[in-house]
């Protein structure tokens, strides 16, 4: 009798448990506001591989560590490094959409297109608009703080006399 009564509990609670595993089914990330918010784990580790190396920094420049807990709080806004992001992953996306829909169209007829090129296939319309044609990387180059003028200036005649070297870049902040 004891037994039985063990083995009827154990059913039930077993019940509620494949429940609890199943049926509540939180979403994996919290504060997406660009990416898919059903993002797979491997797509948003693929952007966030590409944010940090585009711009040649580690995951704290953006997101922000809990001393206390000891671990990163990700889903946290509170660098501004992370804003500035997400209006560049915007811009990128913006510029793909906007500009290069037309001159893919022209490039097309180009004999020396590649049609096969490889394009990013992952998680959604944005992913891919903000990885096709002007990424992160076309104007970081590993750097968070992209050169805006060439290295050198052309000019007519002699070379002037090369200015003294500047100052090497402050290290890419960590904390
Ligand atoms: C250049 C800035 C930048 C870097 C570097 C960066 N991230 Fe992110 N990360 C973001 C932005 C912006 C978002 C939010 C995207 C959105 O709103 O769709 C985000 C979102 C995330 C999320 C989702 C959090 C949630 O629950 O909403 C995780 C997890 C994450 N990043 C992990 C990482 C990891 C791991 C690294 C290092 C390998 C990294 N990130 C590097 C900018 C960055
Ligand atoms: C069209 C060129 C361009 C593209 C594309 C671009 N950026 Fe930027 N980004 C800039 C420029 C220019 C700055 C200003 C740099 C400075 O402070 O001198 C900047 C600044 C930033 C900063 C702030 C750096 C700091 O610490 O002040 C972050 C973070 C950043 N970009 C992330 C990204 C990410 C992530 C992407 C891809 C989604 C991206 N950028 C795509 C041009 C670009």
């Amino acid at each position: 009798m004891k037994k039985s009564i063990l083995i009827i509990t154990t059913c039930v609670l077993s019940v509620f448990l494949f429940q609890a595993f199943t049926t509540s089914n939180p979403p994996m990330f919290k504060n997406l506001k660009v990416l898919p918010k059903d993002i797979s784990k491997d797509g948003l580790d693929s952007v966030m591989h590409h944010f940090t190396a585009s711009l040649g920094v580690k995951c704290n420049y953006c997101h922000v560590r809990m001393e206390a807990e000891r671990k990163m709080d990700f889903a946290s806004d509170a660098k501004p490094e992370k804003l500035i992001a997400r209006k560049m992953m915007l811009m990128s996306i913006g510029i793909n959409t906007t500009y290069f829909k037309e001159i893919e169209e022209e490039m097309s007829k180009k004999k020396d297109f590649d049609s096969t090129a490889e394009k990013i296939t992952i998680d959604g319309d944005s992913v891919k608009n903000m990885l096709s044609y002007v990424t992160c990387f076309t104007c970081h180059h590993g750097d968070p703080h992209p050169q805006t003028k060439p290295p050198m200036e052309h000019h007519e005649g002699p070379m002037p006399p090369m200015p003294p070297a500047p100052p090497p870049p402050a290290p890419a902040q960590s904390k």
